[in-house]
C-alpha cells in the first residue's frame, strides 16, 4: 500500500452501529465493517443508551483492527483519524472519540470530528463521485428526517427537518402497533408486500401548503385509531395475516407518500441538478420505485447509494473526514461529543 494516497479512517459510533472503515482518496472503500446492535435492542423496541455504549466499548477495537486489515492499512499509514462527534447519544459518541483520539495521539495523525447528519448527506459522493451539484438530499433515519441542499463539499443548507417523530422512529413506532418485529421499516416493507390500501384512511401530514418540515407522530395516532377505534379503553385487535399486510402497505404509503411530495416541493423551492438519499429509512424500495417514478423528480440525477453506504457506517465518515482535512478543518484533543446536529450553513466541524 503506499503511503501517497489519502488514507482515511471514519469511526462511527453514534447510535446503534459500531462502525469504521478506510477510504482511499475521497472515493475508493478499501473496507467498511459494521456490526448491528438490532438483536441486543430488539427485546426493548428501541435503542437503550447504556446498553448501546456498553456494547460500542466492547465492539470497537477489535472493529477498528477489522477495518484497517481488510483495507490492507497500518495505523501508523493513515493520513487522518475522522470520528462522528455529533450529534447522536452522548455516552455513544464518547467510545469512537476516545478510540479516535487514542489512534490520533499514539500515531502522531490528525483528528477530524464529522457531523453524522453531514456525513449521511456527502455519502452520495462516494456512491456517485460526479454527482451534479446543487444536489437535494433526503436524510431519513430512526433519528432524524430531514432535507438539506448540498451546494458544494463541505457547503450544506438545511431546507427542512422533523418536527417531532423521525420517519423511521414513525415506521418502528407503527410496526409495533401492528405486531410487527422491530426495526419497523425493513419489516413493514416486508409485510406490505402485495398489499391494497383502498378504504384505509391515514392522513399524510404536510404541515401547510409551503412546508418543508415533517411531522410523523399524527400518523402514527391515526394508525393506532384505525386500528382499535378512538379511546384508550378499546382493546388491540389481534389482526389477521390480510388486514397486518393491507395496514403496512397503508401505513408505508403514507410515510413514503409524505417524503416524495416534500421533496417535489423542495425541488420546485430549490431548483437543484441532482437528488440524493441517506439514513436508513433510504434502504425503503417503495420510497426509491416512488422516487424514480416521479414525474417531477425523475428529472434530476437520482443518486440512491448502496444499502451499506445509506445506514449507519465508517466510509460516510472517512470521506467527509477526508474533505474537512483537505480543507483545514482538523480538531483538537477537546474534541467533544455533542447531542444534536449542527444546523448551521455550512458542515463546520468546531
Ligand atoms: O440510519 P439508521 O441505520 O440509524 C439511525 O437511526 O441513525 O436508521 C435506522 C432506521 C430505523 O428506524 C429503521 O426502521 C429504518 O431506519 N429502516 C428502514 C429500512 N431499513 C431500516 N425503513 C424503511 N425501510 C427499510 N428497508
Ligand atoms: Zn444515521
Amino acid at each position: 500500500m503506499s503511503t501517497a494516497r489519502k488514507l482515511v479512517l471514519g469511526i462511527e459510533t453514534s447510535c446503534d452501529e459500531t462502525a469504521a472503515a478506510v477510504v482511499a482518496d475521497d472515493r475508493v472503500v478499501l473496507s467498511n465493517v459494521v456490526h448491528s446492535q438490532v438483536k441486543l435492542h430488539e427485546r426493548w423496541r428501541g435503542v437503550v443508551p447504556e446498553a448501546a455504549s456498553r456494547s460500542h466499548t466492547q465492539r470497537i477495537l477489535p472493529i477498528v483492527d477489522q477495518a484497517l486489515a481488510d483495507a490492507g492499512v497500518r495505523a501508523a499509514d493513515l493520513t487522518a483519524v475522522a470520528v462522528t462527534h455529533r450529534p447522536g447519544m452522548v455516552g455513544c459518541l464518547l467510545v469512537g472519540l476516545t478510540a479516535a483520539k487514542t489512534l490520533s495521539w499514539v500515531h502522531g495523525i490528525p483528528l477530524v470530528g464529522v457531523d453524522h447528519v453531514q456525513a449521511h448527506i456527502h455519502a452520495a459522493l462516494l456512491a456517485e463521485p460526479n454527482l451534479q451539484l446543487p444536489a437535494l438530499a433526503l436524510i431519513a433515519s430512526g433519528g432524524h428526517t430531514a432535507l438539506w441542499q448540498l451546494e458544494a463539499p463541505l457547503r450544506t443548507r438545511r431546507l427542512g427537518t422533523t418536527r417531532d417523530d423521525a420517519a423511521g422512529e414513525a415506521l418502528d413506532k407503527g410496526a409495533a402497533l401492528l405486531g410487527l418485529p422491530y426495526p419497523g421499516g425493513p419489516s413493514i416493507e416486508q409485510a406490505a408486500l402485495g398489499g391494497n390500501a383502498s378504504g384505509i384512511d391515514l392522513p399524510r401530514p404536510m404541515l401547510g401548503p409551503d412546508s418543508l418540515d415533517f411531522s410523523f407522530s399524527g400518523l402514527k395516532t391515526a394508525l393506532l385509531y384505525q386500528l382499535r377505534g378512538p379511546g384508550a379503553e378499546q382493546p388491540m385487535p389481534v389482526l389477521d395475516a390480510t388486514q397486518q399486510r393491507d395496514m403496512s402497505h397503508a401505513y408505508q404509503e403514507a410515510v413514503v407518500d409524505v417524503l416524495v411530495q416534500k421533496l417535489r416541493r423542495a425541488a420546485e423551492q430549490h431548483p437543484s441538478r441532482s437528488l440524493v438519499i441517506g439514513g436508513g429509512v433510504a434502504r425503503n424500495k417503495r420510497l426509491r420505485e416512488r422516487l424514480a417514478s416521479d414525474r417531477v423528480l425523475a428529472r434530476l440525477q437520482q443518486v440512491f447509494p448502496p444499502l451499506d453506504l445509506c445506514s449507519d457506517n465508517g466510509a460516510m465518515v472517512a470521506l467527509l473526514g477526508g474533505l474537512q482535512f483537505d480543507a483545514g478543518m482538523t480538531s483538537d484533543f477537546d474534541l467533544d461529543a455533542v447531542a444534536t446536529a449542527d444546523t448551521g450553513s455550512k458542515a463546520r466541524v468546531r
